[in-house]
């Protein structure tokens, strides 16, 4: 996956231009506000997801009744494709290799990529639900059956804590508790042994890039945390206690990832520096497994990423990622003087320019 080149009319405060990046490692520098993130954000938008900021397709338009135009030359499938979407009135429409597409998610799997973004550090710092949205996240890419599998779940469990909100009034419905939690099993059980089995891929090239990160002094790991061993004898077990609070208590709605560097919990006793570079780890990781199975390599975009790196670290993420297009963004363009080859790019109110490396 290479991008060849992009171009741009009211995207946000990226007015018109274009930019030609190399197929190895381009470095965005500007100072803040000056358009970084929304240039990443542009391509991004070429893998037919949502924004990686959450944002509406109304946010991302100067005025409300302006339309954008971003148009994209891509290697994907060792051939030249072209994309362009327009966004218009709330609304994105695509068009690819000159065909017009009805949704964006015509793009899913034409363009692959994975971004870093500083929001992304809640992958350590905050609650659980946000590293399982990581995982059913990248499994929904790799594994078609997943989505309707999750969402299979999270129904069958909508419908069962709805039940044990009525069983107190209507004490006949007791009897139908049984089918609900058989239900539950099947379609939990597959879940959990799925992203086991995801974690468990992953394990291997997420401890080696935190080992390169680190060069060397540092190890990663990870386990998926199970809310129950038994997920059947559990639902038996806790089913006074769901009763009374009207929820199940137990499943892969509740189950968790420990993330450990040296053996330690990453989320109590890491540090900045060290919570960055595992998420990154995981991120490449995450980039790792998708092309394997493409047999190609997805774009890697990484937002604010060398702030709070020192230099080996930054040395790892400029020099030795062969075989990805790397997009990295800072303020500054001193962490270009590390950079052995690649492209440098200057931001400057919504402007984008080549600029030479120094
Ligand atoms: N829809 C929009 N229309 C016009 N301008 C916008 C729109 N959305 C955001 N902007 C502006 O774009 C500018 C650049 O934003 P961006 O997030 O790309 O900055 P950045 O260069 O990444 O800065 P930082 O280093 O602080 O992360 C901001 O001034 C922001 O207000
Ligand atoms: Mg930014």
């Amino acid at each position: 996956m290479n991008i060849h080149q992009l171009s741009w009319k009211n995207f946000r405060n990226l007015y018109a231009g274009k930019i030609e990046p190399c197929g190895g490692v381009n470095v965005i520098f500007g100072k803040n506000a000056q358009g970084k993130t929304n240039l990443l954000e542009a391509m991004w938008l070429f893998t037919g997801e949502r924004s990686f900021r959450g944002a509406k397709d109304l946010e991302l338009v100067p005025e409300e009744n302006s339309s954008a135009l971003l148009e994209m030359h891509f290697e994907s499938e060792n051939r030249e494709q072209t994309a362009k979407i327009t966004i218009s009135g709330g609304r994105r429409s695509v068009e690819l290799n000159g065909v017009s597409k009805g949704s964006c998610s015509a793009l899913t799997g034409k363009f692959c990529a994975v971004v870093f973004s500083p929001e992304h550090l809640s992958l350590i710092r905050g609650g659980p639900a946000l590293r399982r949205n990581f995982i059913d996240l990248a499994l929904c890419q790799m594994k078609p059956g997943y989505a309707a599998l999750l969402s299979g779940y999270n129904h069958t469990l909508i419908q069962r804590n709805a039940l044990l909100k009525d069983i107190p009034r209507h004490a006949e419905l007791l009897d139908t508790l049984g089918i609900w939690d058989d239900r539950l099993c099947r379609y939990g059980e597959r879940v959990i042994r799925q992203r086991t089995a995801y974690l468990k891929a992953l394990s291997a090239p997420a401890a080696g890039f935190y080992s390169g990160i680190s060069s060397n002094k540092e190890s990663l790991s990870f386990s998926y945390r199970k809310s129950a061993e038994d997920l059947r004898r559990a639902l038996a077990e806790n089913r006074q206690e769901d009763l009374l609070s009207g929820h199940t208590g137990a499943g892969p709605h509740r189950d968790d990832i420990d993330v450990f560097i040296n053996g330690r919990s990453a989320r109590s006793y890491a540090s900045q520096g060290q919570k960055r570079s595992a998420v990154l780890a995981l991120k490449l990781a995450e980039a790792e497994l998708l092309s394997r199975m493409n047999g190609e390599r997805p774009v890697v975009f990484l937002d604010d990423v060398m702030s709070e790196l020192d230099a080996g670290r930054q040395d790892y993420l400029l020099n030795h990622l062969a075989g990805f297009q790397v997009f990295v963004t800072c303020c500054e363009p001193g962490a270009a003087r590390l950079m052995k080859s690649g492209a440098l790019f200057r931001v400057e109110d919504g402007t984008i320019a080549s600029s030479p490396v120094p």
